[in-house]
């Protein structure tokens, strides 16, 4: 059974968070979030709708849904179909900007991950529970996170688990100020070759806190609690070609780039719609 078989979808938190133009695209995807989970070649990629395999939703849908909503998610693509993806799309006057894809298998996580976490916490930092993730605050802090650290955040039924399964890490410092942050999901559907393939992300540290293994640490426990809690087969997470830090912790948990696939995010602006 897919996990997403189990969820009820009501009693929902929502807690959009970000710019006008983030919040219409979220709360898009919540109505449509039926639609991610049920169509061939549809997926979640928590911000707005997307694709992991464009021929089988129909080209003239994505066109049409890219008119209205100016974002429009493109993951795990085969290599070899990213240049015509990219020339389709300019024709039609959008841009994509794409991300490297690194993965691992769980039996790969596991052993990797282990140990980074028993090193633990730095003194003074902890991490929030599972119940404290019901609270709407501390969801809005987490959100907060990862917004001043250039991430553009997922809604609260999102992030608190109330959508779909997730492994929501967060670390507090002494204040309960929210200093880290990353998550896990599964966004692809029961159509997807990728369903059991768990997706991690939204992979924040404070610039005050950098440099210290928190970022290697709040990754291992998000990627082993896709495996463990979530029982992903296989983690991936999504790099730009820039980031450093981000694919160096990403490597230190064990994933490796995967050179057969890459993911993107469609839009007709001209920045980045996320780091
Ligand atoms: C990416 C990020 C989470 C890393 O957090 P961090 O706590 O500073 O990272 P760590 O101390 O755990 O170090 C992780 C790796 O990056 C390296 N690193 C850290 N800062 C670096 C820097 N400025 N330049 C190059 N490498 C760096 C570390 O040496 C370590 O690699 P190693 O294990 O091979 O030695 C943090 O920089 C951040 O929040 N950036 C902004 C948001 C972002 O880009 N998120 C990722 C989106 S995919």
């Amino acid at each position: 059974m897919h996990p997403f078989d189990n969820l009820s979808g009501s009693d929902v938190m929502n807690q959009f968070y970000g710019s006008p133009d983030q919040v219409r695209l979220q709360r898009k995807l919540h109505e449509r979030v039926d639609w991610t989970r049920n169509t061939p070649g549809a997926c979640n990629p928590g911000r707005f709708l997307g694709t992991d395999d464009p021929d089988a939703l129909g080209w003239d849908f994505i066109v049409e849904t890219l008119r209205e909503d100016g974002a429009f998610g493109f993951r795990m693509i085969p290599i070899d179909q990213c240049a015509d993806i990219q020339a389709n799309l300019g024709e039609h006057g959008f841009r994509i900007d794409f991300w490297d894809v690194f993965s691992a298998d769980a039996q790969e996580i596991i052993p990797c991950c282990g140990p980074l976490i028993d090193a633990g916490l730095p003194e003074g930092l902890s991490l929030v529970t599972k119940d404290e993730l019901a609270d709407q605050a501390v969801i809005a802090a987490i959100q907060s996170c990862m917004d001043r650290n250039g991430i553009v955040p997922f809604s609260g039924d999102m992030l608190s688990g109330r959508m779909c399964p997730s492994s929501m890490i967060a670390i507090k410092d002494r204040d309960e100020a929210i200093v880290a942050t990353a998550y896990g999901y599964f966004l692809h559907n029961q159509h997807s070759s990728h369903a059991s393939n768990a997706w991690g992300g939204l992979v924040a540290v404070d610039a005050a806190q950098r440099g210290k293994r928190l970022g290697v640490l709040v990754n291992a426990l998000m990627v082993s609690s896709c495996v463990k809690d979530l029982e992903a087969s296989r983690v991936h997470e999504l790099v730009s070609e820039a980031n450093e830090p981000s694919r160096r912790m990403v490597q230190r948990c064990g994933l490796q780039p995967d050179p057969t696939v890459r993911s993107g995010i469609a839009t007709r602006g001209k920045d980045r719609f996320t780091r």
